[in-house]
């Protein structure tokens, strides 16, 4: 077969192939069940993608691809066993920055060099200069957001520089000056108004982002994964590649299906996160004072005890049960409650944890039965027919703050309500507040009994005690 039927035959089939497959892989992943299966289709389908590149490229110097493949899985290998989970937004944040940059450097090498007007007209090139812009923004956006979720840059604190806005406007203007003067000139004497572009994009993906606080990075990384998506169709219409052009436009737009998921679940608008400053102009505590008045401990025994006698459990988990890496303790405990005859449910709100689907995949790590992880609008009416219910790590997803008090910063958020419950067990190690820096009044409520420790060593000494009884 001639290099040219490859071409024409060949390649485009092994595209439509890896496009259906990405296609039922973002599918699948949308449930927990087939959520595994959606990822290997998906990767099944980069596969091909990357196959029909290479028949496409013809001749090529496969040492160097080979070469470059290996590498990228070692590193990719490496760091994807030893992450730990709640260091999962961190990972992300920098895949995404990885994707921008490499969307950028295809478009700043063709941008640059002229090569790339030769094969496409002017309209076309505007593709160029949008791959720079989103991936340049893309790739500091998100070394930022990765410094602030380690803490490592101001502790996380929103850093709100003056006249920020008017930098941030005037910089995006002059990019886009810049971007059009490069199109203009068509061929190498591009190369100062892409290095100026370039230079303008990253500048602006730290200003877009220093302004944000930590507890927000979770929103902002899901976003610049939309942007790196962006990038990466913009790259496709540079280097002609169409499955680069669909797979970038399905990760825009599924990153940017997720960041409105995200802001939902939390009450606040996109524009509201984007601004910047949650939790310094605010002033994190809301109407009422920081400090706890009535709060009622008990230890272990005495919990058990009730569990005793419960006839339904609902159990709750956020971020502290990731950071104890309770999950095969939280489900040895169902498992003995449910030997006794008590019904056993998890409540699984969607901000809770530090990403999407966090509870999820770390319940589902320790084989949880997926029919007992309940969406929040499906357990709430349950709450006040519940005997018991076991707050793990989670603070901010259960605040009735979000319900009750219209100063509070977390206002409107929907909550579990799992203070409609019989008896109210929250384990955590203190009662500092969660990630929105605020106090819960649950913790002050008649039916709720704090467990202080730390929430695996807390259900170790519950399994013992239920065991004895
Ligand atoms: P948080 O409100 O952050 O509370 C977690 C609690 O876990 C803390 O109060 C902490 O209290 C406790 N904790 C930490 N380590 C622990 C350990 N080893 N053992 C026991 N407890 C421990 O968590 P949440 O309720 O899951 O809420 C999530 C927050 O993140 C929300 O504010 C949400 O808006 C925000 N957020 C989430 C996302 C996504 S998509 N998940 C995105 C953006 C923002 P102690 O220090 O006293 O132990």
């Amino acid at each position: 077969m001639t290099q040219e039927a490859i071409r024409s035959t060949v390649v485009p089939i092994i595209y439509l192939l890896s496009t259906v497959l990405f296609i039922f892989g973002i599918k699948r992943l949308s449930k927990v069940r087939t959520a595994r299966q959606g990822n290997t289709l998906a990767a099944v389908g980069m596969l091909l993608a990357i196959i029909g590149a290479l028949l496409e490229l013809g001749s090529v110097d496969y040492r160097w691809i080979a070469g470059g493949m290996a590498l990228g899985a070692i590193i990719g290998a490496v760091f994807a066993i030893r992450v730990q989970m709640t260091a999962m937004p961190e990972m992300v944040a920098l895949f995404n920055g990885f994707g921008g940059i490499a969307s950028a450097l295809v478009a700043v090498e063709g941008g640059a060099s002229g090569t790339v007007y030769e094969t496409i007209g002017a309209y076309e090139s505007i593709t160029v200069m949008l791959s720079i812009l989103v991936g340049g923004v893309t790739f500091t956006g998100s070394i930022v957001a990765l410094m602030k979720l380690q803490g490592s840059l101001k502790n996380g604190q929103p850093i709100l520089l003056p006249a920020r806005h008017f930098l941030t406007f005037g910089l995006l203007f002059a990019s886009a000056v810049f971007g059009v003067l490069a199109v203009s000139a068509m061929g190498p004497g591009s190369i100062l108004w892409v290095s100026l572009l370039t230079g303008g994009a990253l500048i602006l993906g730290i200003l877009l982002t220093i302004p944000i606080g930590g507890a927000d990075m979770p929103v902002v990384v899901s976003l610049l994964n939309s942007y790196s998506g962006v990038a990466a169709s913009m790259a496709g219409f540079v280097i002609g590649n169409p499955v680069l052009i669909i797979g970038g436009a399905m990760v825009g737009a599924a990153g940017l299906i997720l960041t409105q998921i995200m802001c939902v679940a939390m009450n606040r608008s996109l524009l509201n996160v984007l601004i910047g400053g949650f939790g310094v102009a605010d002033g994190a505590g809301g109407g009422g004072s920081d400090e706890y008045t009535t709060v009622t401990s008990c230890g272990p025994e005495e919990a058990a005890m009730i569990l005793e006698n419960a006839e339904s459990v609902i159990i709750i988990p956020g971020y502290g049960l990731a950071v104890a890496q309770a999950q095969h303790a939280v489900r040895e405990l169902a498992d003995l409650l449910k030997a006794r005859g008590t019904k056993v449910t998890y409540g699984i709100h969607p901000v809770a944890g530090r990403m999407p689907g966090h509870m999820n995949v770390l319940l589902a790590e320790a084989d949880v039965p997926y029919e007992e992880l309940l969406e929040m609008d499906v357990i709430n009416p349950e709450f006040k027919n519940t005997d018991a219910v076991i707050i793990l790590g989670a603070n901010d997803v259960v605040n009735p703050a979000a319900t009750k008090d219209p100063s509070s910063p977390i206002a409107g958020m929907p909550i579990l309500n799992a203070h409609e419950a019989r008896s109210v067990f929250v384990v955590k190690r203190s009662l500092s507040p969660g990630y929105a820096g605020i106090k819960n009044e649950l913790f002050e409520y008649d039916n709720t009994m704090m467990i202080f420790g730390d929430a695996k060593k807390v259900l170790q000494d519950l399994i013992a005690e239920v065991k004895d009884l």
